[in-house]
């Protein structure tokens, strides 16, 4: 797997943010559609708006170890995939160690060459992320699922419609069975599904394609399985997170932005918890506004599936609360593992005090820039938005792991006002 140069980002904070962001293309869609799209056995799909970020290409080069012609343009952000031939059932171990979302390549495979096997199972580093919910609903669809110690072979021997149930509402699993049911003789019901937007910008996807899926949205998905699905064009949700992510830049450093490709709908509780602390937002035709001009108000906060307070935006507002006049409480419910931000922090100055999966953020702090580690995605777009409000430089490394989920990060800061440059590890 090609993870790229070793590289920081170095921000010099101070700077309120001012002018007009365009929201990429929501990873967590795009992921699973790439996935998708090798359900078609003729034609070409067309993705537009796919985010350039490294965990769409490691998805690129996963649907071509298995034989599919794929072609990112990157500057149209448009992905192009020709799944007509696939030749491999294997998810090689170099990328798959490195990328949980693997797993959903998981149905094309069983539907196009029968089997499928997973070399490695990785992802960011968030404590304990089980895929059980995936391989059990497999299972249940009448596949045969052998788990070895580093290698997971499914065979899909009579996959057929099954009545499935999620115990709890798996974002990932949820799109997944749902793809797995789509080719799936019979009728498959799954209980308890996730009603994140992307699982419905998924389903949108595949009914187009011309699967049958009913439910989306409401808890319980059903999907009548059909013969074949084509390949199609679509354009790709904006990711709700890369959106808030730069509400909070507005919050954190006091300045005011414009966002194109924001849907306040699409922030469930995030919203409400933002206004609490002080961030106004308005809504003028497609531009969301937002902006922060007094002091923050400390949230009380737990994190939950959609509409609840996404988990992946926990790190970033524990970073803006570091800022708030008076203590912050927030509990973790989705992931363990999830408050490695809290040392890196307090490098930086904040209180941070957690226990178990509470923390309690001590506020007002004033940040100082320092070095400090990335230890996933979300906690190191978090560092960036405290270095934004530090005083003095934030050397937030590896730059790669904010690099699987948020494109041209420090280009798009920039033409906002602040100053953050890219460099080799020092
Ligand atoms: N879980 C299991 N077994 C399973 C599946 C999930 O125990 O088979 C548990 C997990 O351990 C976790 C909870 O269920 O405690 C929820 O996990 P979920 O399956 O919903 O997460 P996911 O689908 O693997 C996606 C996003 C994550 C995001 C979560 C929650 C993708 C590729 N990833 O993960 O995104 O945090 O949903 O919304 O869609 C990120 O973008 O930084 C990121 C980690």
């Amino acid at each position: 797997m090609s993870i790229g140069p070793k590289t920081s980002y170095v921000v010099r904070g101070g700077q309120p943010l001012q002018g007009t962001v365009f929201v990429q293309g929501a990873k967590n869609a795009a992921l699973k559609m790439i996935a998708a799209s090798l359900l078609a056995e003729k034609g070409r799909t067309v993705l537009r708006n796919v985010p350039v970020i490294e965990d769409v290409r490691r998805a690129v080069e996963l649907a071509q170890a298995v034989g599919a012609v794929v072609k990112f343009h990157e500057a149209e952000r448009t992905l192009v995939v020709d799944a007509s031939e696939l030749t491999s059932s294997v998810l090689p171990a170099e990328i798959a160690r490195k990328f949980r979302a693997s797993v959903v390549f998981v149905p094309a495979l069983l539907h196009r060459l029968g089997e499928a096997t997973i070399e490695g199972i990785g992802g960011c580093n968030l404590g304990s992320r089980n895929l059980d919910f995936h391989y059990r609903g497999f299972a249940r669809l009448g596949c045969t699922v052998d788990e070895g110690d580093t290698t997971i072979h499914i065979k899909a021997d009579r996959i057929r419609g099954a009545h499935l149930y999620l115990d709890t509402p798996s974002h990932t699993g949820t799109e997944n069975l749902i793809m797995a049911a789509a080719l799936a003789p019979g009728t498959t019901v799954i209980d308890n599904t996730a009603m994140e937007p992307e699982v419905l910008d998924v389903i949108d996807f595949l009914a187009k394609m011309g699967a049958q899926i009913s439910g989306g949205g409401t808890g319980f998905v059903t999907v009548e399985g059909v013969e074949e699905l084509t390949a199609v064009e679509h354009t790709v949700m904006p990711d709700r997170i890369d959106a808030a992510v730069f509400a909070m830049a507005a919050a954190i450093t006091g300045g005011e932005l414009s966002l194109v490709g924001a849907s306040l709908d699409h922030f469930g509780v995030v919203r409400w918890k933002l206004e609490q602390m002080g961030v106004e937002f308005s809504t003028h035709g497609a531009i969301l506004q937002v902006r922060r001009e007094r002091q923050l108000r400390p949230i009380n906060l737990i994190t939950s599936p959609f509409p609840g307070f996404a988990t992946d935006l926990q790190s970033p507002i524990m970073a803006l609360s570091s800022l708030a006049d008076g203590t912050s409480y927030i509990r973790e419910t989705i992931f363990d593992g999830r408050y490695m931000l809290a040392g890196e922090l307090t490098k930086m100055g904040a209180k941070v005090e957690v226990a178990g999966n509470a923390a309690l953020v001590h506020g007002p702090s004033v940040l100082k820039g320092t070095d400090v580690i990335a230890h996933d995605l979300r906690t190191g777009i978090a560092l960036i938005l405290a270095g934004l409000a530090a005083e003095g430089e934030t050397v937030v490394s590896p730059g790669y792991l904010i690099d699987r989920g948020h494109a041209s990060i420090a280009a798009r800061l920039n033409t906002l006002g602040a100053d953050i440059s890219v460099e080799m590890v020092r």
